[in-house]
């Protein structure tokens, strides 16, 4: 297959990261006789300093014209809350441009990870969920305003914004344990009392061979790591899982362990590591790659088809960690951390010997 992929690195950690994926990516291509070309693009930080914005036009064409988009991360001290030019203004322009709306976080407990995590065995064996969080509407992208003392951020949903990203939530759980939690604060908020029934009318007259329940986001932050494995598809709308998701993360082990996909009505999403462009190490050769790479695998599977190949990726990426390769954010006592590109060679090794 030939595939046009545009690939973001960003800022902070973001190219260390996404050079471990593209080498995985450039692997993939070669075993299974396919011809991806990937194509770098300034985004975020790096381009507000190089072009006066942080989603320049070449960088947004050359995202619309790819088949997928693979962002490492953007942000950083340098461009602050009170900078005139965001880089997450960028990310959020970049995702209205592409028009994906869903954004899917899976989150599965790797066993080998069992002991890199803060809860008991007993609460994370066996966690396997998966966020669908809304990602273009909602209280990020409202009308704003600040009039002498007074901030104002405006939350609205539509009906049809909250019955397309339930019709993918009830999609992927027909795929999965048929399972669906809805999470709001409908005792506060008319939006959430809107996404609670829209929600239950689409999977109940849509989805028959699906269950949902629907949760307060008080209660689901806290059940989340109480009774973790209950959880099959949480859907839930922007801030909601955006918090939720990070909270959920640690469940993992690390935020350098997690992939995202951002999808919408067309094949072409956007993938992400969760985690952000953590200032703190970048440059140091020692952040953790795994996120970004299942990242790649997820872009694998739902824009260009490539289940097996996908599946290669993360069989990869558990073996290299079952075989005890582990970066610093993973690395507990008496465990040597090995660097980014030692994680990406050992995650290569594996993928060579599939
Ligand atoms: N989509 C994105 O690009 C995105 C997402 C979240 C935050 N951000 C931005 O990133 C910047 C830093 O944000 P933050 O510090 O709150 O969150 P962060 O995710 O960057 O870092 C949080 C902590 O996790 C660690 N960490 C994160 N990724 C890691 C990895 N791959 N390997 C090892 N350790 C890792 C960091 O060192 C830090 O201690 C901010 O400017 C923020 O706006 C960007």
């Amino acid at each position: 297959m030939k595939a046009n992929i545009a690939v973001l690195p960003g800022d902070g950690i973001g190219p260390e990261v996404v050079a471990q994926a593209i080498r995985v990516l450039n692997l993939i291509s070669q075993r299974y006789s396919h011809q991806f070309e990937l194509i770098c693009f300034p985004f975020g930080g790096v381009a507000i300093d190089e072009f006066g914005a942080g989603l320049p036009d070449h960088t947004l064409r050359g995202c619309l014209n790819a088949q997928g988009v693979l962002l490492g991360a953007i942000g950083g001290p340098k461009w602050g809350l009170n900078a005139k030019l965001r880089p997450e203004n960028a990310l959020l322009r970049l995702r209205g441009e592409l028009g994906v709306y869903a954004n899917l976080r899976p989150i599965k407990v790797i066993p080998a990870l069992r002991d890199a995590c803060i809860f008991k065995p007993e609460i994370i064996d066996g966690v396997d969920m998966l966020f669908v969080r809304e990602l273009t509407g909602g209280i990020y992208f409202g009308h704003k305003s600040r009039v002498s003392d007074r901030a104002t951020d405006e939350c609205t949903y539509t009906v049809s914004e909250v019955e397309r990203i339930t019709r993918i939530a009830g999609t992927l759980a027909q795929k999965r344990r048929h399972k669906i939690t809805q999470v709001d604060k409908s005792n506060v908020l008319e939006t959430s009392r809107l996404w609670r029934e829209v929600s239950d009318r689409v999977i109940r007259e849509e989805f028959s061979d699906c269950s949902i329940e629907h949760m307060l986001v008080d209660s689901a932050a806290m059940h989340l790591i109480s009774r973790p494995r209950d959880f099959d598809v949480v859907l839930t709308e922007n801030l909601f899982g955006d918090i939720l998701t990070d909270e959920a993360a640690m469940l993992a082990g690390s935020l350098g362990v997690l992939p995202s996909a951002a999808i919408g009505s067309s094949k072409r999403g956007l993938y992400e590591p969760i985690h952000g462009s953590a200032p703190d190490i970048a440059g140091r050769g020692i952040a953790n790659p795994c996120g970004t790479i299942l990242s790649a695998a997820l872009l694998l599977r739902y824009s260009l088809n490539l289940e097996n190949e996908a599946q290669a990726i993360e069989f990869a990426v558990n073996a290299a960690l079952s075989a005890g390769a582990r970066t610093a954010d993973l690395a507990t006592a008496g465990i040597k951390p090995i660097s980014t590109q030692a994680m990406g060679d050992a995650i290569l090794d594996m993928l060579s010997s599939v």
